[in-house]
Order: C-alpha cells, then structure tokens, then sequence
C-alpha cells in the first residue's frame, strides 16, 4: 500500500520540492518525508529568511540554513552556491541541532563560492525597509530583514562580495575584503542619515571564528554533487522561498532576491537542469503572505483570521502574522507551468475544515473590465485586480488520518478533484497536520 513513507520509492532519482506560493507552504514536512529515500538534501537559494519546519511527534525543529533532511542520520546535506550563507546563525543551528542528539556538524557541505551575510548586510536591509517605510504609503519590502537583499546585491556587484571560500583565505586578504565591503555599506548609510556603522574588527573576529567552526565543511559542492549523480546517487532539491517570490517571476519587487523557482536549481547548485528528473509542487488549500505585496484572493475579515488562527499562521522565522486569504488557482497554475511540475502536495487541507463554503480563484477582472486567467507577476498592474471565484460546499466531520484520499469526506474529495483538474497537474500527497503521520496519498 502507498505510505507517505514510501512515497519516493516510486520516485525518479533526482526530485525537486518547490514552494508554488509565497512561501511557507510546508515544504519542511514534505522534504523531510521525502528525505527518507534519498542520499542528498541540497538548498539551492535564499538564506536564512526561510523558516521550515519539521514536526516529528513531541519534537519540532525550525532549520532555516540547514537543508530539511538533516533529521535522518545517513544524510548529506549540501548547502549550494546559490545560497547567502549567514555564517553566525548556521552554526547557532548547527549547535541547536546537535544539543537535540542528531550529528550535524558532519554531514553539512557548504558551498565555497555561497557568498557570506555578514553584520553589514543585515545592517542595510534594515535601514533600506526603515527608509521605504518613511515614503508617503510605505513603500517597505517588508523582509525579514536577514540581509538577503543587500547580500545577493554583493554578489552580483562583485567587488564588495564576501564568499564562504574567503574564509578559507589568509586573515590579511580576507581582513582587506571585509575593510572594503562594510565601507561601502557605511557610505550607504551614512548618505542615508543612519548613524549605526558596521565594525570591521567585529565582522572579522566573526569570520575567524566561523571559519574555525565551518572551516572543514567548505568544499567545491558543484563538484561534490555531480560526482553523487554519476554514483547514481539520490538527490532532492529543497527550495526556499516561493516561486511567487522569485526575483525574476514573482510579484516584483515585492519579491526575495533569489530565483526560488526550480529555475534556479541549475545555477544554485553547479547541477545541469537534466538532473531535476521530478518536481513536486507544494501548495497550501488556501493562500498566505508575509510582508508586503499585491495579494488578490486576500481576507482581511473573520474568515481570514479563522484561517490564520486554524493555521496558526504566524512567521516560523519572524513570528509575523500571516496574511490569509483563499485558495489562488490563477497563480498556481502560473507557477506550476513555470517550475514544470510533475504532481503537487496539497498541505493544511485540516485548517479548511468546518467552513460552510470554500472558494477558489479562477481568473482575474483587471481594472479596465477585461478578465484573464493569466496571472500578472509585477505588483503594479496586479494591485487591485478583482478575484473571480468558484464557489463550492464545505465540509466537516471526522479527520481520518489513518486513511487514504479517498477516505475523506466527499466535499473535502471535491475540491481537490476541482485543483487537479484545473491544474491538470495530479494532488498525491495531502497533508492534514505537522506530523509525519498526518500525511495521505493518492492510491495513483
Ligand atoms: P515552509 O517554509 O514551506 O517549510 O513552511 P513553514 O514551516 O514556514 O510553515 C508551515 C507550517 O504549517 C509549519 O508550522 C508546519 O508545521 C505546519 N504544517 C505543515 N503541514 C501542515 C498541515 O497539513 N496541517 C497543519 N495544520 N499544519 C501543517
Ligand atoms: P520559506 O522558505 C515566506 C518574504 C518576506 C518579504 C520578501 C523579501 O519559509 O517559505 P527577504 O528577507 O527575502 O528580502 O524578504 O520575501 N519571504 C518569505 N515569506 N516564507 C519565506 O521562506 C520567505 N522568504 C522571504 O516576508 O516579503
Ligand atoms: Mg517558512
């Protein structure tokens, strides 16, 4: 019989697990369930403004840097080249995962050419959102203020860039890095009217000392990872973020800084774009956001706070309110088409218990009358459209969680066949809770 466990025994070797919302879809449970039959957990994007979590009976973990497989000991967990490596808050992680008994330390590769957030970079995102916060509006990102933004615009600048590989350099050149990079950070901020400086000495007593932490854990993982696919190795992709926050194909700007679609797994992890054999897609039943941005299917009523306190939708990284709203078919199909994917776990389905009705949008009124079932990735010409919904009966009764899709209540059965067809993309796993356990799949 198809367990969740087993799940992935059906799966082709190499699969990718990508967010298809904003975010916060519960791609930590399903990376973990997935993780039990491959060799290689891999992040390929953002930093630690992600927040997965994994639940195993008493125990709840939120990894935020470290990829989600790390709970099952035989695990290689790679850290790729397209992440922002925040150094102090990887080895706060580390240590919080190994005081719980599971050996991290070892089994964790980052990448050398990752590049490093460092104090000054979390500095300028702060005073970037307080200074957008101060136009007529607000016009904040809203971030996590991790400092991902200012750390990607290093990289692409190049000269102010610090990566993961230059901790490994002699303390003088690296010292000279530092010196250059904070100093321009510090012109910034001083042109902005901030008076807080980043300390040089500070960044770089910080460096060394992760260095002596992380130091053996640096590696050439483009390298690590190709050899693992031609030993047949079994890898899955953790993305972080959300498609719907990629840089280049989320609601810009009001996005992260990374390209956390499956698009960005060939260019954040060395791998060519062949190796992602299978993408699952998680989606919420319904839609959430954190921070700013257009969210059309947005409730900002009693039934969004009974989603938000059903859910208990509050950041896992920041501990912010969740926006809530319903389920946004037009932007999952958009994304769903764009990561190419192969089936979809459809998470929190318990959370829409015990509503008289659900709704689903399924296609947009722009402002000017016209409709579309094309979803519009730029903030300004998607503020402001109105969701067309489909309306359908709710459902209630007991959650059976010893039992097959199948086994659920027929309404609960409806809307789902309403996604897959919509979607035309098939639901295999739902998930009705945090645990392991709470998870049901499709008898496919
Ligand atoms: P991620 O960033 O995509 O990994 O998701 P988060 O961990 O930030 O947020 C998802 C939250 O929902 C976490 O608190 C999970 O423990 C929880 N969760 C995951 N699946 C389910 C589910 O099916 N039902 C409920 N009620 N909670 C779930
Ligand atoms: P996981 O992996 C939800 C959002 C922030 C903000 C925008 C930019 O847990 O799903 P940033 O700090 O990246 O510059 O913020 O992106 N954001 C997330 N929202 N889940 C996440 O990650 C997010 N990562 C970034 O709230 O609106
Ligand atoms: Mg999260």
């Amino acid at each position: 019989m198809a367990t969740a466990e087993n799940r992935s025994e059906t799966l082709p070797r190499n699969t990718a697990v990508v967010g298809l919302q904003w975010g916060d879809e519960g791609k930590g449970k399903i990376v973990d369930l997935l993780t039990a039959r491959h060799d290689v957990v891999v992040r390929y994007n953002g930093g630690a403004n992600a927040g997965h979590t994994v639940v195993v009976g008493d125990s709840k973990y939120a990894l935020h840097l470290i990829p989600s497989g790390i709970l099952y000991p035989d695990i290689e967990c790679v850290i790729g080249n397209g992440v922002v490596v925040d150094p102090v808050k990887l080895i706060e992680e580390i240590d919080s995962i190994q005081s719980r008994g599971i050996d991290a330390q070892s089994r964790i590769h980052i990448s050398d050419r990752s590049h490093l957030v460092l104090e000054h970079h979390k500095m300028l995102d702060g005073a970037l959102e307080e200074l957008l916060s101060k136009d007529a509006g607000d016009n904040s990102i809203g971030t996590t203020r991790r400092g991902i933004g200012p750390a990607y615009a290093d990289k692409v600048l190049r000269s102010p860039a610090i990566r993961t590989g230059d901790l490994l350099l002699g303390e003088d050149v690296l010292l000279e890095k530092i010196r250059f990079s904070a100093d321009i950070h510090a012109r910034q901020l001083d042109a902005f009217g901030f008076s807080e400086r980043p300390d040089p000495a500070r960044i770089f007593e910080e460096c060394l000392r992760s260095r002596d932490r992380l130091g053996e854990n640096i590696t050439d993982t483009t390298y690590l990872l190709n050899d693992a696919v031609k030993a047949e190795k079994r890898i899955l992709f953790e993305g972080a973020n959300a498609c719907l926050l990629d840089v280049d194909h989320g609601t810009y700007p009001f996005v992260t800084s990374s390209n956390c679609s499956t698009l960005g797994i060939p260019t954040g992890t060395g791998l060519p774009p062949k190796a992602v054999e299978h993408v699952v897609g998680i989606m919420k039943a319904y839609s959430t956001r954190v921070g700013a941005g257009p969210f059309p299917t947005e409730l900002s009523d009693a039934v969004g706070d009974k989603i938000r306190k059903s859910g208990n939708e509050y950041g896992t990284t920041t501990g912010r309110p969740r926006r809530c709203g319903w389920l946004d078919l037009v932007a999952v199909k958009y994304t769903s088409m764009l990561c190419g994917v192969d089936e979809i776990a459809c998470m929190l389905l318990d959370v829409l218990w015990d509503f008289d009705e659900v709704r689903i949008c399924t296609a947009y009124r722009l402002t000017d009358g016209t409709i579309t079932d094309r979803f519009i990735p730029d903030a300004g010409r998607l503020e402001g459209v109105e969701p067309i919904y489909e309306t359908l009966p709710g459902w209630t009764g007991p959650l059976d969680v010893e039992g097959a899709r199948e086994d659920l209540p027929e309404n609960a059965r409806n809307y789902l066949s309403f996604i897959e067809s919509f979607l035309e993309v098939p639901i295999r796993l739902v998930s009705v809770g945090p645990e392991r356990t709470q998870t049901l799949v499709a008898s496919v």
